[in-house]
C-alpha cells in the first residue's frame, strides 16, 4: 500500500524557499529500459521564502546516484533520497547543484515523465511529472531557463526535440547522435518536454503581423503525414485569430507539434513543443468524423492559446489551474464561435456542461473552480475547472462587455507577463480595466455547486408593468454547507404574444436597452420591474446561457412553443425545445415507474415537426434542436435515478417522434445527402448531422427498408461521419445486419488504431442486451489493452456512460468495471481513477443500484496497494 494520501491546502501555500533560475539537463536515452539523467541546477535562496539551509527536492521513481554542489561530490551523509524526496542539508545561499539519476522509460506505464510509445520516447509533465525525470522543485512558481541535450540511437530515433530552439546537433560514437535545445523563456517544469523518435515531418511557416517568420513543424508516425495537414492549417488559423482578436503574437522562432498514440490526456501545451494525442491531431475524411475535425481544430487552437494564457502568464500553484484552463477554454470557445456557427458552438458547450459538470457539481467530488484542497492534483483536471472555469470568464465578459474585457486581458499581460499568479490576478485586471466591481463575483471561484434561480413574474394590466422576481439558492456541497449569494448576470428579453420582442425599459434606469438586457443579480432575492410593456410577455431567461445555473420558471407548453419559434436568441430557441421535451420526459418517467402507460401529446410532434420543416435555414441548428436531452441530463432532474426508466421513456419519445414525423425525417434523410467531395466545414457538417439524426430516428422504428439504407450508407460512405452514423444505428438495432456490420467494420479498419477506437466505443455504447458480455469479451480482444489510454477510454470509458448496460440491474456492468479498474490501477492510476469516478454518484440512484455501486466502491477501497489517485476518489465517494 502506498503511504496514505495526505491533503494539500490552498491556505498553506508558501513561496518556495529556493529558486532555480537555470536548468541544464543532459538526457542519455541509453535504451528503452534505461536513461541517464544529469541535471545541473542554479539554485539560490528565495528572499520571499522561509529561510532554510535544507533543500528538499521532489522526486518520483527516479534513482539518484550522485549529488554534487559547486563541483564537489557530496558525501552520502549530506543527502538522502526516499521515495518522494531528495533532501540535501547545509546548502549555501547560492550554488550549482548537480545530480545524476536513472529512470526507466519502458517501465513507465503511468505515462508521466519520460515513457516509450511505438516509435520512441515521449514525455508528459503536467502536473507533477517532471519529478519523474529528475529531482526538482516541481511546482509552477519555480520558473527556469532550460538547456537540454538529448542523446539517442540515430537510426531508431532520428528526431530529437525539446522546448525552444535547436542550438546544435551532431553524431557521436556507436551510431548515436545528440541535439541541444535552448528555451529562451523561463518556464515552470510542467511545460518541459522532450521527444526522441522515428517520425515523419511536415513543415510550414507562419508570418506574424509584425513580419517575423515562424517555422512550424508537425511530427507524426511514419506514413501518416497526409493526416497532419488539417491540424497544421488549424494552427495557422489560430495564430492569426489570436493576433486579430487579442493582439497576441507567437513569441517563438520555432513551433513544433508531435503526435503520440499513448497519451493520458488530449494534448499538452509544452512551450514550443506541443505534444498531442494522435486522436486530437490526425485527421482524414475517411477515418475522422466531422466531430473529430471540429475537436482537432479547437484543440490545436486551445494548446496554441495557452502559449499566452498559461505559459507566458502561468499558475502560482495547482489550486489556480482554472486561471489557465478556464481562460483558455473560453478563448477556444470564442474561436470556435467565430469559425463555426456561434449558436451551435454555444449549444454544444452547454450540453457538455450539463452532462459533465452539473453532475460533478452535485456529487461527492464537487469542488470550487478554485479548489481549496486536494490529495492528487491529477484528479482536479475536471469539468468544473475547465468548463465551469470558462463560464466564469464568460460571465465577466458579459458583465463588463467585450471592449472592457479585452482591455482587461491586455492589462493582465502587462502586469503579469513572465509571472506565476492566482485567479485573482485575472479578476483584478478585468476589474481595473473596466471599473466594474467584481468583489462579489469572486465568490464564484470559491463556492462549489450549481446555483438555482427561481423566477416568478407578475404583469399589471393597468400600469403595463412587468415584474420579475428572482431568488437564488445553491445546494450544500462537501465542506460547504451554506452558500453566499453570487453576482449573476441574467440576460433577458420579453416576447409579445405574436413572438415580437418588446423594447425594454427597466425601472430605475434612464435609457432603454433594446430588446435584450443583462440584469445583475446580487441579492438572494431581487425584483426587476419593466415599464411600458404593452401586453403580458413570455420571458426569455438567461439568454445565450448567461450563467452556469439552473433556471426554474413555470413555462407552459404554449410559452415554450412561442420561444422555440420566435426567440431572437438562438440558444434560447434551442433551450425551449429542450424544456418542452424535458417536462414531458419527467412526466413519462413518473408514469413509467408507477406502471402507468407513457404517452406524449400532439403538440410535441407539432413543435418538432416545425423545426424539421424549417431546417433548411440552418440544418446544424435543427439537428441540435431535434436532439432530445441526454439521458444523464434527464436523470439529474430526478429525486432518485432509475437509468432504465429514463432510457425507456426517452426511447419511447424517440419512437413517438419517428412515427409522427416519419415522412419528414425520410425527406430530410434524402435531401441532405452530401453532394460531391467531402469537406468538414460547418455547413456541410450540419447537413450531415441532420441527415444522420434523421436516420437514427427512423432506425428506432426498426423497418427492414431503413436497416437496408443504413447498411448501404455504411458500405458506400466516403467519409467516416456517415459510416459511423450508420454503424452506430445498426449497433443499436436487434437485427441480423448488426453483427455483420460490426465485424466487417473491424476487419476493414483493424490497422487504423483510431478507427478501432471508434469500433470499440460503438460496441460499448450499444443499448442492446448482451453488451456487458460483449464488452467483457472485448477486454480480451487483441485490439484492446489496458496500457493504452485511448483503448481504455474507447471501451471502458464509453461503457461507463452507457446508461442501460453499465447500470444493468443485476450488477454485471458494475462488476466488469470494478475488475478492469482494479487491473488498470496497477498500470495507470490516473486513467483508473477516472474510470472509478463512474461510481461516485451512487447515492443519487434507486436503492438496488445504489447498494451495488456502493459495494463496488468498497471492493475497490479494500484493494491492497491501491493508488493515491483512486484512493482519493473512493475515499470521497464513500465519505
Ligand atoms: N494542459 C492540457 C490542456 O488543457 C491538459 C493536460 C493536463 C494534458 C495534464 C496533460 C496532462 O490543454
Ligand atoms: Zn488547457
Amino acid at each position: 500500500m502506498e503511504a496514505p494520501a495526505s491533503t494539500v491546502y490552498l491556505k498553506d501555500y508558501r513561496p518556495p524557499s529556493f529558486l532555480i533560475p537555470e536548468v541544464v539537463l543532459d538526457i542519455d536515452l541509453q535504451s528503452e529500459d534505461e536513461a541517464l539523467v544529469q541535471a545541473t541546477l542554479a539554485v539560490r535562496r528565495n528572499p520571499e521564502g522561509a529561510a532554510s539551509g535544507t533543500l528538499v527536492l521532489d522526486l518520483d521513481e527516479v534513482a539518484v546516484e550522485a549529488v554534487a554542489i559547486d563541483g564537489e561530490p557530496l558525501v552520502p551523509a549530506r543527502w538522502q533520497a526516499d521515495a518522494r524526496h531528495l533532501t540535501i542539508r547545509d546548502v549555501p545561499e547560492s550554488f550549482r547543484l548537480a545530480t545524476r539519476s536513472r529512470i526507466h522509460p519502458r517501465r513507465n506505464t503511468k505515462l508521466m515523465g519520460i515513457y516509450t510509445s511505438s516509435t520512441g520516447f515521449f514525455s508528459l509533465c503536467e502536473a507533477e511529472g517532471f519529478r519523474r525525470i529528475t529531482p526538482f522543485l516541481d511546482r509552477p512558481d519555480v520558473m527556469a531557463r532550460y538547456t537540454v541535450t538529448l542523446h539517442a540511437d540515430e537510426e531508431r530515433y532520428p528526431v530529437l526535440l525539446a522546448n525552444g530552439n535547436l542550438e546544435a546537433q551532431g553524431a557521436e560514437g556507436g551510431g548515436r547522435h545528440w541535439a541541444r535545445w535552448v528555451d529562451p523563456f523561463p518556464k515552470p517544469s510542467y511545460l518541459f518536454a522532450v521527444v526522441a523518435a522515428r517520425l515523419d515531418r511536415e513543415q510550414d511557416s507562419f508570418r506574424t503581423r509584425s513580419g517575423r517568420s515562424v517555422l512550424l513543424q508537425f511530427f507524426v508516425e511514419p506514413g501518416k503525414l497526409d493526416q497532419g495537414r488539417f491540424a497544421l492549417d488549424a494552427l495557422k488559423q489560430a495564430m492569426k485569430w489570436d493576433e486579430e482578436r487579442y493582439g497576441l503574437e507567437v513569441d517563438l522562432d520555432e513551433y513544433n507539434v508531435v503526435a503520440v498514440g499513448d497519451f493520458n490526456a488530449g494534448a499538452m501545451e509544452n512551450k514550443g513543443l506541443n505534444i498531442f494525442n494522435t486522436k486530437l491531431v490526425l485527421a482524414r475524411a475517411d477515418i475522422s468524423t466531422d466531430g473529430d475535425f471540429n475537436f482537432i481544430d479547437r484543440t490545436v487552437a486551445h494548446e496554441y492559446f495557452h502559449n499566452w494564457t498559461g505559459n507566458r502568464v502561468t499558475c502560482r500553484d495547482w489550486f489556480q489551474l482554472a486561471l489557465k484552463e478556464g481562460l483558455t477554454v473560453f478563448r477556444e470557445q470564442q474561436y470556435a464561435g467565430d469559425r463555426y456557427s456561434r449558436a451551435v458552438a454555444r449549444i454544444q458547450a452547454v450540453r457538455n456542461l450539463r452532462t459533465g459538470q452539473f453532475p460533478e457539481d452535485a456529487g461527492p467530488m464537487a469542488h470550487p473552480v478554485r479548489p481549496a484542497a486536494y490529495q492528487q492534483v491529477s484528479n482536479f483536471y475536471t469539468a468544473t475547472v475547465y468548463q465551469k472555469g470558462a463560464e466564469l470568464v464568460r460571465m465577466m465578459h458579459t458583465l463588463v462587455g467585450p471592449e472592457n474585457f479585452r482591455k482587461g486581458i491586455a492589462l493582465y499581460f502587462r502586469l503579469h507577463d513572465g509571472h506565476a499568479v492566482t485567479t485573482d490576478a485575472l479578476v483584478e485586471a478585468i476589474e481595473q480595466a473596466s471599473g466594474a466591481d467584481l468583489g462579489q463575483f469572486r465568490l464564484w471561484y470559491e463556492q462549489a455547486g450549481t446555483p438555482r434561480l427561481a423566477v416568478r413574474d407578475r404583469y399589471d394590466e393597468a400600469t403595463h408593468t412587468y415584474e420579475l422576481t428572482v431568488t437564488q439558492s445553491c445546494p450544500p456541497t462537501p465542506g460547504q454547507p451554506t452558500k453566499q449569494a453570487l453576482h449573476i448576470p441574467l440576460a433577458v428579453g420579453l416576447l409579445g404574444p405574436n413572438g415580437r420582442e418588446f423594447a425594454l425599459r427597466v425601472e430605475g434606469e434612464k435609457n432603454g436597452r433594446g430588446t435584450s438586457t443583462v440584469l445583475s443579480l446580487r441579492g438572494e432575492t431581487e425584483v426587476f420591474r419593466f415599464l411600458d410593456v404593452p401586453a403580458r410577455p413570455v420571458p426569455s431567461l438567461a439568454r445565450n446561457f448567461s450563467a452556469p445555473v439552473l433556471v426554474d420558471y413555470p413555462y407552459d407548453e404554449d410559452a415554450l412553443q412561442l420561444l422555440l419559434g420566435y426567440d431572437s436568441d438562438p440558444f434560447n430557441r434551442w433551450e425551449a425545445g429542450q424544456r418542452l421535451a424535458m417536462d414531458l420526459l419527467l412526466v413519462g418517467v413518473a408514469d413509467f415507474r408507477a406502471g402507468r402507460p407513457v404517452q406524449f401529446p400532439d403538440y410535441l410532434a407539432q413543435a418538432f415537426g416545425r423545426v424539421l420543416a424549417d431546417a433548411e435555414q440552418d440544418p446544424a441548428f435543427a439537428a441540435e434542436a431535434l436532439s432530445l436531452p441526454p439521458e444523464v441530463v434527464v436523470a439529474e432532474q430526478l429525486q432518485e435515478i432509475d437509468p432504465l426508466a429514463v432510457h425507456r421513456v426517452r426511447f419511447a419519445m424517440r419512437t413517438f417522434l419517428a412515427e409522427r414525423l416519419h415522412d419528414a425525417f425520410q425527406g430530410a434523410y434524402e435531401r441532405y445527402e452530401t453532394p460531391g467531395a467531402y469537406s468538414p466545414d460547418a455547413v456541410s457538417a450540419g447537413r450531415r448531422a441532420l441527415r444522420n439524426l434523421s436516420l437514427a430516428f427512423l432506425m428506432d422504428l426498426g423497418a427492414p427498408t431503413t436497416r437496408q439504407r443504413a447498411v448501404r450508407q455504411l458500405e458506400t460512405a466516403t467519409n467516416m461521419t456517415d459510416a459511423l452514423a450508420a454503424l452506430s444505428a445498426l449497433a443499436n438495432c436487434d437485427c441480423p445486419e448488426r453483427r455483420v456490420a460490426l465485424d466487417a467494420f473491424y476487419a476493414k479498419w483493424q490497422d487504423e488504431p483510431l478507427v478501432v477506437d471508434k469500433w470499440l466505443a460503438t460496441e460499448a455504447l450499444s443499448r442492446l442486451p448482451g453488451t456487458v458480455e460483449r464488452v467483457r469479451d472485448l477486454t480480451l480482444h487483441p485490439a484492446f489493452t489496458l496500457q493504452n489510454p485511448n483503448k481504455v477510454y474507447a471501451l471502458l470509458g464509453s461503457f461507463g456512460v452507457n446508461q442501460v448496460n453499465f447500470h444493468a440491474a443485476d450488477g454485471s456492468g458494475y462488476r466488469l468495471m470494478t475488475e478492469q479498474a482494479l487491473l488498470l490501477d496497477a498500470v495507470n492510476p490516473q486513467v483508473a481513477s477516472r474510470m472509478v469516478r463512474n461510481f461516485e454518484r451512487y447515492g443519487r440512484f434507486e436503492p438496488v443500484r445504489r447498494d451495488l455501486m456502493r459495494a463496488a466502491l468498497e471492493q475497490i477501497a479494500a484493494k491492497p496497494g491501491l493508488s493515491r489517485e483512486t484512493a482519493e476518489v473512493v475515499g470521497k465517494a464513500l465519505a
